[in-house]
């Protein structure tokens, strides 16, 4: 049975047999974050959906602590080799073959850069993540508005999805909960609200609009969620 643990924001933690990874690791700096970078002793994969500093976060130092792997678009993962990080670097629609299971990379319609001593050094497409672990499949869409490209996920057979409804920057709860009808994953968790003042959303009605589409679960930061 694998694990999955909100730490707020985007941030989970994921573990399964093979694998204990970090997805989104938004720590230092997260108001939301339910544990500091240097909690975990021993990590093998970090997943980054896109470089924002919500997302990207304490990647690098925590990769360089642990010598975990990053899973990220190429563009980023060449970015991250360069700072001396150990990468994966896929592309959207690719799948790979991990000693955990398969990974493969979503479409995210959304931004991605990198402000590194007063200038944008880096800009990329962002991703969302399709996570197989012990035989399940654990979504991850980054931060993305809704897009039909979603109902191409519905035959993938989604265990959990973590899907953005804060708004501004990403779907609402109104695109949000199209989207699980889109995927019809069994639970659906949402994320990426409440952290900053624009993020503003509820995700009691939230889980009115999804219905009984998929099990909506209301995670707190801390909250684990057994798959
Ligand atoms: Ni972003
Ligand atoms: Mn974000």
């Amino acid at each position: 049975m694998g694990m999955l643990q909100f730490l707020g924001h985007s941030a989970f933690y994921l573990e399964g047999a093979g694998i204990k990874a970090l997805i989104d690791p938004f720590l230092s700096g997260n108001p939301q974050a339910s544990e500091g970078p240097d909690a975990r002793p021993a990590l093998d994969y970090i997943f980054v959906s896109h470089a924002h500093g919500d997302h990207l976060g304490d990647t690098v130092a925590i990769a360089e602590r642990t010598s975990a792997t990053v899973i990220a678009t190429n563009e980023l993962a060449t970015y991250l080799a360069g700072k001396g990080l150990k990468t994966e670097g896929m592309h959207i629609g690719g799948r790979a073959k991990f000693p955990f299971g398969r990974v493969k990379l979503t479409p995210a319609f959304h931004g991605s850069s990198i402000f590194e001593g007063g200038h944008l050094v880096y800009s990329d497409v962002p991703c969302g993540f399709l996570i197989e672990v012990d035989g399940k499949k654990i979504y991850h869409s980054g931060d993305t508005g809704l897009s039909v490209e979603m109902t191409l996920l519905e035959a993938e057979g989604v265990t959990v999805a973590a899907l953005p409804i804060g708004g501004y920057y990403v779907m609402d709860v109104e695109d949000a909960a199209r989207a699980v009808g889109f995927i019809k994953p069994c639970k659906v968790v949402p994320i990426h609200y409440g952290t900053f003042p624009v993020l503003k959303a509820d995700p009691e009605e939230f889980a009115r609009r999804v219905g009984n589409l998929a099990e909506t679960v209301i995670m707190k930061p801390g909250d684990k969620l057994m798959f």
